[in-house]
C-alpha cells in the first residue's frame, strides 16, 4: 500500500468520537476496502481538557478547525461539528482547497447545500454526506446511485428518532405529550430544548436535502412545510386508532403533475401500513420509484456508532476515489420544480370536535363540511350524555384550502365548543 491517506477530523463529539472508535476497531477491514490506510491526523474541538470517551492522542487536538482545513498534509475533511457558522465556510474552503469533505450536518446542507455542492462540481471535489439523514440508515447513496435507474415519486419518512419515540410512549401507554417529553429528557432521548424535534424542523432539514436530491430539484428549508406534534393527544390517538390508524410524524416529499409537495406533520397511517411498525427511536425511510416499486430503508436514525457507520462509508468512498479516481461527482440540483403550497395540497383528514350533545348538531356539521365540498369518510361520536361531547370526522380527500374553509365555518358554529384537533389522514403512503 502506499502512503496512508490523511483525515481532519473538525469535531470530536457523538458523531466525531463513533468515527474515531469505527477507524480504530475496524482498521484493517477499512483498509482493505479503502485501498489505503487511513490516518486521523488533526480533530478540531471547542475545548481541549474535555474529557473524549474515544482513545485520542493529545497531540492531534487543536481548538481552530481553519488549522485542520488549511494544514497541506490533510487530505480529506470531515465535518462533524454541526451548525452553520462556520462549518459552512469551513467546508467551502476545504472544497476550495481541492480537498474531498464528509459532512453529517444537516442543517448546513438543507441551508446551504445547493451552492456547496455547486462548488464542489466545479472543484471536481467530492462532497459526501450520508451521515445527515437518518444517521446509520443508508439513503443518500441508494438516491443518488442505486435508484438511478428511476424516476422517484414519493418519499415518506419517519426521520426523527425523538418525535417517533414521544408518539410511540403516547400511542403505547395513553401518556399525554408533556408527560412523555419530560420522561425522554430525563432519559437523554430528547433535547433540553425540545423545539427542533417537536416543532417537526429537525425532520424539515433532512427532507429538504433527500427531496433535493431524488427531484433534482432545490429544495431550500423554507419550502418546506412544517407542523410538529405539540397538540397530539392521547384521545386523537385513541380515536385514530378505532379507525386503523397508528400516528406518526412524517416527512413526506411527492412529485404531482410537475409539481413538488415538501411537507412535515403529525399524520395518521393504515395500522398495516409497514411505516407503522416502525417505532420507537428508530428511522424509516419509504421510496417509491416507477420502475422498483416501493423500497423501505429501516435503522437507527441516530447515534455515535450508527452516524460513525454512515460517515465513515462517505470516507472509504472517497479515499477509494482519491487514490483510483472516479468520475460523476454528484452535481447540483438540475431542475427547477416549483414547490406546490400547502393550501392546494390534497388528502383526507381527521377532524375531532367537541359539541353540544343535542339533535340536529351532526346535520349542521355535515352540511358546513358540504357546503364546501367537504365529503365524510366516517364519523364516531364518544362521550354521550357528556357535555361537550366529542365528535370525529374522517374525510374523503380534500383540497387543505377547502377543509380550511369548512373549518372556519364550523367553528363559528354556536352548537361547536371547539376544534380540537385536524390531523391529515395519508391512506395511500
Ligand atoms: N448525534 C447524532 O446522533 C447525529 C446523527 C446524525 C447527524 N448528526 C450531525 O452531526 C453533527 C455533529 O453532531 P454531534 O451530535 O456529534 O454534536 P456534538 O456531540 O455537540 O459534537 C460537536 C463537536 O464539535 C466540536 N465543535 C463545535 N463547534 C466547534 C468550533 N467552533 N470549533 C471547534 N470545534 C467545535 C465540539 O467540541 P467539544 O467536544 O470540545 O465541545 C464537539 O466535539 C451535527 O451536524 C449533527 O446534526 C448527529
Amino acid at each position: 500500500m502506499e502512503k496512508p491517506v490523511q483525515v481532519g477530523l473538525l469535531g470530536c463529539g457523538t458523531v466525531g468520537s463513533g468515527v474515531l472508535s469505527i477507524l480504530q476497531a475496524n482498521a484493517e477491514r477499512i483498509a482493505a476496502r479503502a485501498g489505503a490506510l487511513i490516518e486521523v491526523r488533526r480533530v478540531a474541538v471547542r475545548d481541549l481538557k474535555k474529557y473524549r470517551t474515544v482513545s485520542l492522542d493529545e497531540a492531534l487536538l487543536t481548538t481552530d478547525p481553519w488549522e485542520v482545513v488549511s494544514d497541506p498534509s490533510v487530505d480529506i475533511v470531515i465535518e462533524v461539528m454541526g451548525g452553520v457558522d462556520p462549518a459552512r465556510d469551513l467546508i467551502a474552503a476545504a472544497v476550495d482547497n481541492g480537498k474531498p469533505v464528509i459532512t453529517a450536518n444537516k442543517e448546513v446542507l438543507a441551508k446551504h447545500g445547493p451552492e456547496l455542492l455547486s462548488l464542489a462540481a466545479r472543484r471536481g471535489v467530492d462532497l459526501f454526506f450520508e451521515g445527515s439523514v437518518a444517521g446509520g440508515i443508508p439513503i443518500i447513496k441508494p438516491l443518488r446511485e442505486s435508484l438511478a435507474a428511476n424516476r422517484v415519486q414519493a418519499i415518506v419518512g419517519i426521520i426523527n428518532g425523538t418525535t417517533n419515540y414521544v408518539l410511540t410512549r403516547m400511542s403505547r401507554e395513553g401518556m399525554p405529550f408533556a408527560e412523555v417529553l419530560r420522561e425522554a429528557q430525563a432519559l437523554g432521548y430528547a433535547e433540553a430544548d425540545p423545539a427542533s424535534d417537536v416543532e417537526g424542523y429537525d425532520a424539515a432539514f433532512k427532507i429538504a436535502i433527500l427531496a433535493s436530491l431524488a427531484f433534482e430539484t432545490p429544495v431550500r428549508v423554507e419550502d418546506v412545510y412544517c407542523e410538529g406534534i405539540t397538540r397530539i393527544t392521547p384521545e386523537d390517538i385513541r380515536y385514530g386508532r378505532e379507525l386503523g390508524y397508528e400516528i406518526k410524524l412524517l416527512a413526506i416529499a411527492r412529485e404531482h403533475e410537475g409539481r413538488l409537495e415538501v411537507r412535515v406533520h403529525p399524520a395518521f397511517i393504515p395500522a398495516a401500513h409497514p411505516l407503522a411498525a416502525v417505532t420507537d427511536v428508530f428511522n424509516a425511510i419509504f421510496v417509491r420509484g416507477d420502475a422498483v416499486g416501493e423500497l423501505m430503508f429501516y435503522g437507527r436514525g441516530a447515534g455515535s456508532l450508527p452516524t460513525g457507520s454512515a460517515v465513515v462509508a462517505d470516507l472509504v468512498d472517497a479515499v477509494r476515489r482519491l487514490r483510483f479516481g472516479g468520475n460523476g461527482r454528484l452535481q447540483p440540483p438540475a431542475a427547477q420544480l416549483p414547490i406546490k403550497p400547502i393550501e392546494e395540497t390534497v388528502s383526507r383528514y381527521y377532524v375531532s370536535l367537541k359539541v353540544v350533545d343535542r339533535p340536529g348538531v351532526l346535520a349542521k356539521i355535515a352540511a358546513a363540511f358540504g357546503e364546501n365540498d367537504v365529503s365524510i369518510d366516517s364519523v364516531i361520536q364518544k362521550g354521550r350524555l357528556e357535555d361537550p361531547v366529542d365528535l370525529v370526522f374522517v374525510t374523503h380527500e380534500v383540497q387543505e384550502a377547502n377543509i380550511r374553509r369548512a373549518l372556519a365555518q364550523i367553528s363559528r358554529l354556536p352548537v361547536v365548543r371547539q376544534v380540537s384537533n385536524v390531523i391529515r389522514v395519508e391512506a395511500e403512503v
